[in-house]
């Protein structure tokens, strides 16, 4: 992927680009336009469509609907949107979250503005797909607390309006598939750019703040926040994508003791029982992407997150751990947390104090407008 996407070629930040779709030949419902915001390169955006699921008109509605429907929950008291807030940059604002039941989980929720853009979804990247995601929350005891997907098709093809819907976007009964075809369609349409950022480096001088403007300077410089976060115009998320180790993981009381019997296993296969075993202890969502991999290099690794739009998703990090942006910047002036796994790329940085709030003013710089605006879509 990495290879396709320098090779896209983007020749400067292009005014609001408004493109076409085309839907399936086999596919009569309208295709769905997307205007797409400065700052978002649209090869980009179509390259990341699959071609198995274009956008339609039909689609993106049904995926809307389910997006925000409580009655998929077993309980219908939970949507994906209890999660994902359209008026919270499409997180919700809590250290970890809360499913049915007032169930909490351990992982900080993203935004899932952009998140079509991610090599893989979830902090450890193990759903490959948007489609594949979509599914998951459903039978997560911690989230929508269904017992089994047959629940949840059961209880939609009750209801008129889905059999209808489904009907129309795929010509098929509720199906398991289509239901995250339909979610990741809707996904496809969260775009988020046209920040103070992108306007400035689309040429108005004026749209960054000199703190701001500093604050990106020492961003690339002395705060080697470019190592992960990468600047990047064909690529505009300020991420590398890459799984690493902070040390976030390692402020847990129990990181010690895991990453210990995590290296008992040896070379052990991530599908194994013994995986399934450790995954089960207190704290093991701490060992991130390893329990993906069982490479030993992603203990405690999570993947590098967009920065876009950050100001409006605190708290931060993969436990929800930092509670302000100044609090992550002075987690970075220490180096992270060491511990054994620890990314080489990070070392303890020296910034002055000013130096680090114009770090965050820089940060401020990427909130969209969109997303600022509490847009209910
Ligand atoms: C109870 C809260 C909750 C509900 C309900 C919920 N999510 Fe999430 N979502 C989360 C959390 C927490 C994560 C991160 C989990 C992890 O990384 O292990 C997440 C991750 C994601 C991601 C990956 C984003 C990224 O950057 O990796 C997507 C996409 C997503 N959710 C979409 C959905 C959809 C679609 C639904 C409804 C079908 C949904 N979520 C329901 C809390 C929730
Ligand atoms: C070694 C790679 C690396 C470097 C260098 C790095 N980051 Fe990060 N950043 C990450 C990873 C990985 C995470 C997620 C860590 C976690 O939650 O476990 C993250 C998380 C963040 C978050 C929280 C985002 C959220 O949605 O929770 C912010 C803000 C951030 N970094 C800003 C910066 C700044 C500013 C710098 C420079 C001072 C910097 N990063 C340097 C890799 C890096």
């Amino acid at each position: 992927m990495a290879k396709s996407l320098k090779s896209l070629i983007v020749a400067a930040f292009a005014l609001a680009v408004s493109l076409t779709v085309h839907a399936d030949s086999a596919n009569l419902a309208e295709a769905f336009r997307v205007n797409l915001p400065v700052g978002i390169p649209s090869e980009l955006w179509s390259y990341f469509v699959p071609k198995d699921n274009p956008l339609t008109s039909a689609k993106v509605e049904l995926g809307r609907q389910l997006f925000f429907d409580k009655r998929l929950s077993a309980d219908g008291s939970i949507s994906c949107a209890s999660c994902h807030d359209p008026q919270k940059a499409f997180a919700d604002g809590r250290k970890v979250s809360e499913g049915v039941g007032g169930r909490t989980g351990e992982r900080n929720s993203p935004s899932i503005l952009n998140a079509m853009f991610n090599s893989g979804q979830f902090w450890d990247g193990r759903a490959e797909t948007l489609e594949d995601q979509a599914i998951l929350p459903l039978i997560n005891p911690a989230e929508m607390g269904d017992q089994t997907h047959s629940q949840v098709i059961e209880r939609l093809e009750k209801i008129p309006e889905y059999t209808t819907a489904f009907r129309e976007a795929f010509g098929s009964r509720v199906t398991i598939e289509s239901i995250g075809k339909a979610i990741a369609a809707f996904e496809r349409t969260l775009v988020s750019a046209n920040s103070p950022f992108d306007r400035y480096m689309a040429g108005d001088r004026s749209a960054m703040s000199e703190a701001a403007i500093r604050g990106s300077i020492v961003f690339r410089t002395r705060g080697r926040c470019t190592q992960c976060h990468s600047i990047n115009q064909a690529y505009p998320f300020f991420s590398d994508q890459i799984y690493r180790n902070t040390g976030v993981a390692a402020g847990h009381s129990e990181f010690n003791n895991l990453t210990a019997k995590a290296m008992s296993l040896g070379k052990a296969d991530a599908s194994s029982p013994k995986f399934a075993e450790l995954s089960r202890l207190d704290g093991a969502s701490e060992l991130g992407r390893f329990l993906v991999t069982g490479n030993a290099l992603d203990l405690g690794a999570f993947r590098t997150p967009s920065l876009r739009n950050v100001e409006l998703t605190a708290p931060y990090f993969h436990n929800g751990s930092a509670a302000t942006l100044a609090d992550v910047v002075k987690f970075y002036v220490q180096g992270g947390n060491d511990n054994p796994m620890r990314a080489w790329e990070l070392m303890a940085v020296d910034l002055t104090d000013e130096e680090q709030s114009d770090l965050v003013e820089f940060l401020k710089s990427l909130t969209s407008d969109d997303a600022r605006r509490n847009d209910s879509r």
